[in-house]
């Protein structure tokens, strides 16, 4: 039998506690190490993991502890410094999305892991999923033969703040596209992956607040590809509630999927997917729970297996790189105001 995967976890905040507890239910997990800057969450990590050991700052704790893997979740512009530093010292490494607030950044990371020789997963865990991950199923089956639109669509209450409001402050969470949207041109691009990579993007975004103009309440993006096929990504944060919606219609049928909670992480969502062939509608049966929550446990879980040698991960940081760069794109988009071409914008 294998020993326990060791994680050494970056971040303790609303998310990062819901990684420390992902890797606390898994059996080939231990969780041996926790950073978090601030006395309040250091002492509630201590009290939670007491036998974790708590740093205040992640370069000591990647300097002092033997681990496996870092699993890092902090604010976003934290990420470059934090994977660079534990790749450095030949771990392997869990880095939630975004992978950073810039391509360059981002790219810094991919190289940074080919160069020391460690894994990356990038925290795209909706791919893990028993409902949007069931959608990859039924298109690679060829149910609804090639796909030719793609929508993915968020209508949700507002962000929350973050620790010291790094969430509302764009010199540190680069974006809102970058948190949530981002999720969905990794989506959007994994189902169109047959027909390789998109060519052209554009978008529209808007924000209610005056004072933070760049950050978009609502955000609608459109890419195609040289086939013809497209997708539509669209989130309004100025609505209330967790609402989320994946449609997809090839040359031979179509499918419809919705996941509602009074929250994101509610554990008692309602969710529904219905395939039609073209001939027979069909409720598909979900197996299991579809949330972050749920989804979360089973990236923790393929971490384990990535690190043992006996997986892929879900989305790599070539993957990371492809989301970003599309978020990204998307806000020069809008900036200029006109159609970009998608181009070298990763392999350039
Ligand atoms: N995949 C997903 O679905 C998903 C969902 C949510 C968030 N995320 C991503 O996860 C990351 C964290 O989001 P969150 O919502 O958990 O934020 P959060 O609630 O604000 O928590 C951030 C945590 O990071 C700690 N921290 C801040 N700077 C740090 C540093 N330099 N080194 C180590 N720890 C540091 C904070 O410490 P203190 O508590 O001491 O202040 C806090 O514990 C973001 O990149 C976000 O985009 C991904």
């Amino acid at each position: 039998m294998s020993s326990p995967v060791r994680f050494a976890l970056a971040g303790f905040g609303a998310w990062g506690k819901l990684h420390a507890q992902s890797i606390a239910l898994n059996p080939d997990a231990r969780l041996v190490a926790i950073t978090a800057p601030s006395e309040a969450s250091r002492a509630e990590a201590k009290a939670a993991y007491p036998d974790a050991q708590i740093f205040a700052d992640a370069a000591e704790m990647i300097a002092s502890v033997e681990f496996d893997i870092i699993d890092i979740v902090t604010p976003s512009h934290t990420h470059r410094e934090i994977a660079l530093a534990a790749m450095e010292k030949g771990r392997h490494v869990l880095l939630e999305k975004p992978m950073a607030i810039t391509l360059e950044d981002s790219k810094a990371i991919v190289e940074a892991a080919a160069k020391h020789g460690v894994k990356l997963a990038v925290g795209h865990e909706l791919r893990l999923s028993s409902q949007w991950g069931e959608i990859k199923n039924i298109i690679s089956r060829g149910s609804i033969g090639e796909p030719q639109y793609v929508l993915v669509e968020l209508s949700r209450k507002p962000y929350r703040l973050g620790a010291s409001g790094w969430r509302y402050d764009q010199s540190r969470v680069g974006s809102w596209v970058l948190e949530e949207p981002i999720h969905f041109f990794d989506l959007a691009r994994w189902y169109l992956e047959g027909a390789g990579d998109p060519v052209e993007l554009y978008a529209y975004g808007n924000s209610r607040d005056p004072q933070r103009p760049q950050l978009f309440d609502n955000f609608s993006a459109m890419f195609k590809y040289a086939n013809g096929a497209y997708a539509v990504v669209s989130q309004t944060l100025a609505a209330f509630e967790h609402h989320q919606t994946v449609k997809v219609s090839g040359t031979k049928g179509a499918l419809w999927a919705g996941w509602s909670g009074a929250l994101d992480r509610t554990l008692e969502p309602s969710y529904f997917l219905k395939v039609f062939d073209g001939e027979n509608l069909e409720q598909v049966q979900i197996e299991k729970h579809s949330g972050e929550v749920f989804e979360l446990r089973e990236e923790i879980a393929r971490c384990i297996q990535m690190v043992r040698g006996e997986a892929a991960p879900a989305a790599s940081g070539r993957d990371g790189l492809w989301s970003a760069g599309l978020c990204l794109l998307a806000e020069e988009a809008i900036r200029q105001g006109k159609p970009l071409p998608v181009g070298q914008l990763i392999d350039g």
